[in-house]
């Protein structure tokens, strides 16, 4: 692997980004797993939790001696954040070999007892800083960048119970496989990653504390790796399990008012009433 680039994560301090993360800072190193990927030797750790993202920094620095890995505490969903976050790559002059826009959350149970800051927290997460970041990073991306838009198998049908963060992964999904189009002609690979349940602290955020863990949950580093493969080899979605595809079938076979409603009726997903009247 040629070196003289960086790759970014977003929300690499949990789940699905630490996987991404730690498989980047492998390769780097010279694993054989991902021939194809394009070259970087600088990887960019963003999120919130600045302790998660400094002691992750610091041991794949040790496993990758020849890579700089940088942990760059920052809400994406603050003004002027992600801006300053291009700006600060920009500065490197280095391209953009891989960036993993994965940062998102979710909220479980009914609108209507959600609060509101949460439910619009979410959409401001998963679709505007989403689009902020492929538009402000879309300078630096060179022939062979990677992108890979972590969306969902939520994606492909409307769900009751779930239903602000299904739409907001359907944003997610149109967006991404529509820039694949857009920037196939600039040499550049965009992947969306529609996983359905992995393994991670979703649940946790998702319930708000109700249900702990992710429910036959698939590990988070099978889910990365599968779709590292895969957006090396082109593909514009990738949906690593059988199972999950089938899912998606499912959904588009049943149509959008009967995946919403079974969704609600028979998939009930625990929460916290969240909503500060109630
Ligand atoms: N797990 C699943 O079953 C599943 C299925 C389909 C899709 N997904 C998607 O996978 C992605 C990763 O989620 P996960 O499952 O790995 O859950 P997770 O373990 O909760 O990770 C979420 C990550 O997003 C970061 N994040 C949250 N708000 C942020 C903000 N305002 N600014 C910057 N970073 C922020 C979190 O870091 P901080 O809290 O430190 O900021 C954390 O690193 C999400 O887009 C999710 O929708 C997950």
């Amino acid at each position: 692997m040629e070196s003289g680039g960086i790759a970014i994560v977003t929300g690499a301090s949990s789940g699905l980004g630490e996987a991404f993360a730690r498989e980047l800072a492998g390769a780097s190193a010279g694993t054989a797993r991902y021939r194809g990927l394009p070259a970087f030797d600088e990887l960019w750790l963003v999120a919130r939790r600045a302790d998660r993202l400094d002691s992750l920094a610091a041991e794949l620095c040790r496993a990758a001696p020849g890579l700089t890995v940088r942990a760059v505490a920052s809400d994406l969903v603050a003004g002027g954040a992600v801006e300053s976050l291009a700006a600060k790559a920009a500065e490197t002059t280095k391209p953009l070999r891989v960036l993993v826009n994965n940062a998102g959350y979710g909220t479980y149970g009914d609108l209507d007892d959600t609060d509101t800051a949460r439910l619009l927290g979410q959409v401001d997460l998963n679709c505007r800083a989403l689009t902020e970041c492929c538009a402000r990073f879309s300078r630096l991306l060179t022939r062979g960048s990677i992108v890979v838009n972590v969306a969902s198998l939520a994606a492909f049908a409307p769900l009751g119970g779930f239903a602000a963060y299904a739409a907001s992964k359907a944003y997610a999904l149109s967006l991404s496989v529509g820039l694949a189009a857009e920037w196939k002609a600039r040499g550049i690979t965009v992947c969306a990653l529609c996983p359905g349940p992995v393994a991670t602290e979703f649940s946790l955020v998702a319930s708000a504390g109700a249900r702990k863990e992710v429910k036959h949950g698939w590990p988070a580093v099978k889910t990365a790796r599968a779709c590292l493969r895969d957006a090396i080899s082109g593909a514009w979605i990738s949906m690593p399990r059988p199972i999950w595809r089938l899912r998606r079938l499912a959904g588009w076979l049943a149509g959008p008012e009967l995946s919403a409603s079974f969704a609600y009726r028979f998939m009930k997903r625990p929460s916290v009433p969240s909503r500060p009247d109630v």
